[in-house]
């Protein structure tokens, strides 16, 4: 493997000999010299190439070169005279793997975010998307590290299921039967019964943690909702922690320490791209991270949301009303005015909450509880579960499903049960969050929507 420009630009020596490979940025031809800008996405800064006629077939090469073109480049590392950079690559060979001629949408000016997602096979390749995976993939390495440090088991939950474990009836259906217009008959399809995408792997779970105690999925969701919104995608990661013999209070504080632990790590490992984040997307990135990591969550119940929200001078779209849930613009004034840091907001109505959940001693709440984060809204959704049987088989009654359907599940109460609760963290709003990206669609490689499924 050749040397990454990262550690080059971090750890390069005068003198080393190195060879790069990566894509061009910029070309500046001058009259006996020429430089070369070149990023191989491991980091933001590009490496200074200096190209001299030293190098064999100097003329020829150099015409081959545009901004997008494909090269390796060797040579020695020495200081750099300009600023910006400390060392820069004096080079005494060249390859151009793939040219790149002057259609290449990503030449040198400033693109909006609309224009990259028509473009999303090369929009990897800006600042900005560049920036965001790699923060994306250190919050996935911070919620791995989190979880195997606490001893919690990763378990991969199905994909495909037959049940709706939100009920709320935004699934995808998934068949190989060729209807062509006729009625269809499940019995007859590839799983013998209707079966869908999975909107959450938390029931399956909790399977697992009942045997493991703590477990937590990491994977892929999807829901068939049509909300065209800069928070909702139709497929997005979810990390589901489930912990036995855990209660909402034990619940909320892993949340809570979950949430503390990614800012941190990405704070300590992409410090350039959270600057980068800070100084041209979001000007409180930073200070909102510190805020995370500093300051204890709010807590409160819904029917005090409800009160603050019935007090507060605003006027919303949505009225608010005891039994109705919160809207994202509700969700938002708590998290982003009133308190100005996160907030857990714990037991709300049973009438709006999925049936798995606690029900309370008071026989109208749930043991609920979501976690609101300023500009997103919620970013974690979680609860401690219903462990008693008889509760349990009322509760699927009365949202209208059939236990027979999660006889599986109700054996789990059946045999062994224990109080346990978990949550689920929205994957890509989480990367908002810390990026303070506006739109979700641009914290995803290749986003889903409504209408769109391109690439
Ligand atoms: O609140 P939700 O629906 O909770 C569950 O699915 C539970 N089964 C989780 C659990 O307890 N194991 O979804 C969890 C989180 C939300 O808080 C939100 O951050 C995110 O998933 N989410 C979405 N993110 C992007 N696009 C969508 N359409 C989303 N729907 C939910
Ligand atoms: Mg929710």
């Amino acid at each position: 493997m050749n040397r990454r420009i990262n550690d080059i630009l971090k750890a390069g020596q005068p003198d080393e000999v190195v060879t790069v490979q990566g894509w061009v940025r910029t070309k500046r031809e001058l009259k006996d010299f020429s430089f070369l800008e070149i990023n191989d996405g491991s980091s933001m800064g590009n490496l200074q190439v200096i190209l001299t006629d030293d190098i064999p077939d100097y003329n020829p090469l150099l015409k081959q070169i545009n901004t997008g073109a494909s090269v390796e480049v060797a040579g020695t590392l020495v200081p750099s005279q300009g600023k910006g950079q400390s060392i820069e690559l004096k080079a005494s060979s060249l390859i151009v793997y793939g040219e790149c001629p002057a259609d290449y949408p990503l030449q040198k000016k400033r693109h909006s975010f609309e224009f990259l997602r028509t473009i999303a096979h090369l929009r990897a390749r800006t600042n900005t998307l560049g920036a965001v995976m790699r923060v994306r993939n250190a919050c996935a390495a911070a919620i791995h590290n989190f979880f195997q440090e606490k001893g919690f088991l990763w378990v991969h939950t199905p994909i495909i299921t037959a049940s709706d474990c939100e009920g709320a009836g935004e699934l995808f259906t998934v068949t190989n039967l060729d209807f062509n217009g006729k009625k269809i008959d499940f019995s007859e399809d590839f799983f013998g019964k209707r079966a869908y995408l999975t909107v959450s792997g938390q029931l399956e779970a909790e399977v697992m943690a009942m045997a493991f105690q703590n477990v937590y999925t990491f994977g892929p969701t999807f829901r068939a909702e049509n909300s065209n919104t800069s928070r909702h995608l139709a497929e997005f990661w979810m990390v589901e922690p489930e912990m036995a013999f855990c209660d909402i209070e034990g619940d909320q504080d892993l949340a809570e320490e979950f949430l503390k632990y990614i800012f941190k790590f990405v704070l300590d490992n992409c410090q350039e791209d959270m600057e980068f984040f800070n100084e041209r997307i979001d000007k409180t990135v930073l200070s909102t991270a510190e805020n995370i990591i500093n300051n204890e969550f709010a807590r409160i119940t819904y029917t005090d949301a409800v009160d603050l929200l019935l007090k507060s001078d605003r006027t919303f779209d949505f009225p608010v009303e005891w039994g109705v849930d919160l809207q994202s613009e509700h969700e938002r004034y708590l998290a982003e005015e009133l308190f100005k840091k996160p907030l857990i907001v714990t037991n709300y109505p049973k009438t709006i909450k999925a049936f798995y959940m606690r029900l309370n001693d008071d026989d109208k709440t749930v043991a609920a509880m979501d976690i609101l984060a300023p500009k997103i809204g919620e970013i974690i959704g979680g609860s401690q579960r219903e462990e008693r049987l008889d509760v349990l088989i009322e509760r699927i009654k009365e949202q209208g499903m059939n236990p027979e359907d999660l006889w599986w599940y109700l054996d789990l109460r059946k045999y062994g049960t224990v109080p346990h609760a978990g949550f689920g963290l929205g994957f890509e709003r989480l990367v908002q969050f810390m990026t303070g990206m506006a739109n979700i669609r641009d914290v995803i490689p290749f986003p889903r929507t409504p209408l769109s499924a391109e690439f």
